[in-house]
């Protein structure tokens, strides 16, 4: 059975992975960049590649101690390659080549946005092709109908912010720290969903795509109206965040036809309150409804090593000479 090394590195975390095709992940290690970010309020690209720099050999050791094993016995290194901040995403696809260079292994280039596609398969093996894929991350806004390895069909995108971003930005203007998602979480939890009027940018709309931007202008005129407190703004965002969300993924299963499940991934995925509503529309389309655990939600390197498992199993392998790239369309 095929094993995989992973690298990931296309933002402020740093990640290495071992993972076999038959869905076994012997080791994931991974290291956050966040409190080098905190003061910042955001990634700053260039501290970020730095520290990838420092710590990615080290996570690579850790890793194949943990999984008990050496270079030699990897099948393939699997690193991303883009779409994200290109320096952090030359540490990591240049530590990929020189590992593959020095054991003679091949190279896969994954696509980071693939690897978010893919990682719901490696959690959940009976999950089958075509499903309805709702990607929510800091920089991505995604419906992808996955038809199979290589074969995904963008049926919706964000025209302004993502939906991660809109979170992050969110908590900046609440001032609620960084990283946002989770600290507008914490917030909503004890504020008030109704408190605030805000808009559903979009929602109902023919054209299937997604729109934050509106929504975070608003949330800055409520707080600077100084009418409402941060809780209660948190909890009225979040909720105008989650009925975009759920509005447009309900529209992509009309363009969706013979799904097998409604799946999503992102970090975003690891709202509860976006988990719930968007089960509830599963149901309600009697799909099956699968969100992977939350550390596989997140950046790490195991959807990359599971997506590389499977482009080697397809025959598909990078030259030394593939690029680092800062776009790149799934
Ligand atoms: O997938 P991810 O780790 O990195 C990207 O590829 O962007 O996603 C990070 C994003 C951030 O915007 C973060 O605020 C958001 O996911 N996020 C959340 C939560 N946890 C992380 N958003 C809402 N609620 C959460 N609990
Ligand atoms: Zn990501």
């Amino acid at each position: 059975m095929s094993l995989i090394l992973g690298i990931e590195s296309s933002c402020d975390e740093t990640a290495a992975a071992l993972v076999t095709r038959d869905r076994r992940v012997l080791a994931h290690r991974l290291a956050t960049q966040e409190a080098a970010h905190r003061p910042f309020g955001g990634v700053v690209p260039e501290i970020a590649a730095r520290a990838h720099v420092e710590i990615l050999p080290t996570l690579i050791e850790e890793a194949l101690a943990e999984a008990n094993v050496s270079l030699s016995d990897v099948d393939a290194i699997a690193a991303t390659a883009g779409p994200g901040l290109v320096g952090g995403v030359m540490v990591g696809l240049v530590t990929g080549k020189g590992l593959a260079l020095a054991s003679g292994k091949p190279l896969i280039a994954i696509n980071h946005l693939e690897g978010h596609a893919l990682s719901p398969m490696l959690s959940q093996p009976d999950l089958a092709f075509p499903y309805l894929l709702l990607l929510v991350s800091g920089g991505h806004c995604q419906l992808l109908f996955v038809e199979g390895l290589g074969r995904y069909r963008r049926l919706a995108t964000t025209i302004d912010d993502a939906a991660g971003e809109a979170f992050d930005k969110t908590a900046k203007l609440l001032g609620l720290g960084f990283p946002g998602g989770p600290a507008v979480e914490r917030a909503a939890a004890e504020g008030d969903k109704s408190a605030v009027p805000l808009p559903r940018p979009l929602v109902g709309s023919a054209e299937p795509h997604f729109s934050f931007a509106g929504l975070k202008s608003a949330v800055l005129r409520a707080r600077d109206s100084g009418r409402y407190g941060a809780n209660d703004i948190a909890a009225s965002f979040q909720q105008a965040a989650v009925d975009c969300l759920v509005d447009r993924t309900r529209r992509a299963l009309g363009d969706a036809p013979g799904a097998t499940a409604l799946v999503v991934a992102g970090g975003v995925a690891a709202n509860k309150a976006v988990r719930a509503a968007l089960t509830e529309l599963a149901v309600g389309h009697g799909l099956p409804f699968v969100a992977p655990p939350l550390w596989l939600c997140t950046d790490n390197a195991a959807m990359i090593a599971w997506a590389g498992a499977l482009r080697l199993e397809a025959g598909v392998t990078d030259g030394l000479d593939a690029p680092a790239r800062a776009r790149w369309p799934l």
